[in-house]
């Protein structure tokens, strides 16, 4: 069944910060101790400083919260600074008040991998799941990790990286070979099984995506169009025409 999905267009991407974090804050503030699915990348930085602020005035506390982050590198040092580790210490979690306990990213150097994938997702149900799931897109509709032809019934799995990811995130490497060519990944039913999902695009590159998305068709060529059978959905985008 195709849901309604919710579309929230903004003007500015410190705008599409600023509404992201308000729904966070509200979900924290209405669960102390929520289960987030966080994303790393260009798309969330100004939320999670819109959410640093926030904790800062006083406004949300994380001491009871619970984060799932949806990938990491296979490979790379968790304290490398290209990890997806280090990435959210340095945006979120070194400024707020959450526990190390509480922080949860799949494990890109554990020696037997396929056994991690079970692993995390056996942590998100033993939490009885994410309340609230933050996503990003990518110009060819992966979430996550998911590339087009994921199937749509995956769970975390490792994933190789196409050449157009891995060019896109040399951004974060001193190299393009530096890269690594897997990654660990919550796989599409990880994320589909969410309570709430809220969808980040901004910006002229990522027109194609949304345009794709709010075309309704349903396909695992474009991965993120499985999150139109999500009851509940938010996509707030802009700066795309
Ligand atoms: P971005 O990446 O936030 O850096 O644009 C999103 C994605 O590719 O999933």
């Amino acid at each position: 069944m195709i849901r309604k999905m919710k579309w929230i267009e903004v003007n500015t991407y410190d705008e599409m910060s600023e509404v992201a974090a308000k729904i966070f804050l509200e979900q924290i503030q209405k669960k102390p101790n929520s289960v987030l699915g966080l994303a790393t990348g260009g798309s969330p930085v100004g939320m999670y400083k819109e959410l640093v602020a926030r904790h800062q005035a006083g406004q949300v506390s994380f001491k009871d919260v619970q984060t799932f982050n949806l990938d990491e590198y296979v490979g790379l040092k968790r304290t490398s600074p290209a990890s997806y580790w280090t990435f959210m210490h340095n945006n979120l979690f070194n400024d707020v008040n959450i526990k190390q306990e509480n922080i949860h990213l799949p494990n890109g150097e554990a020696e037997d991998l396929a056994a991690e994938c079970k692993a995390y997702d056996a942590r998100i149900d033993a939490v009885e799941g994410i309340d609230l799931q933050l996503l990003g897109i990518g110009v060819n509709g992966h979430i996550g990790f998911n590339e087009p032809g994921t199937p749509f019934d995956s769970m975390t799995n490792i994933v190789e990286l196409t050449t157009s990811t891995r060019t896109e995130n040399a951004i974060y490497f001193d190299d393009e070979a530096e890269v690594p060519t897997h990654a660990i990944t919550m796989g599409i039913q990880s994320i589909m099984k969410a309570k709430e999902i809220v969808l980040i695009a901004f910006g002229e590159k990522k027109l194609a995506a949304i345009q794709k998305l709010k075309s309704g068709h349903i396909t695992e060529d474009f991965p993120a169009s499985q999150l139109l059978k999500h009851p509940n959905v938010t996509i707030i985008y802009g700066g795309t025409n």
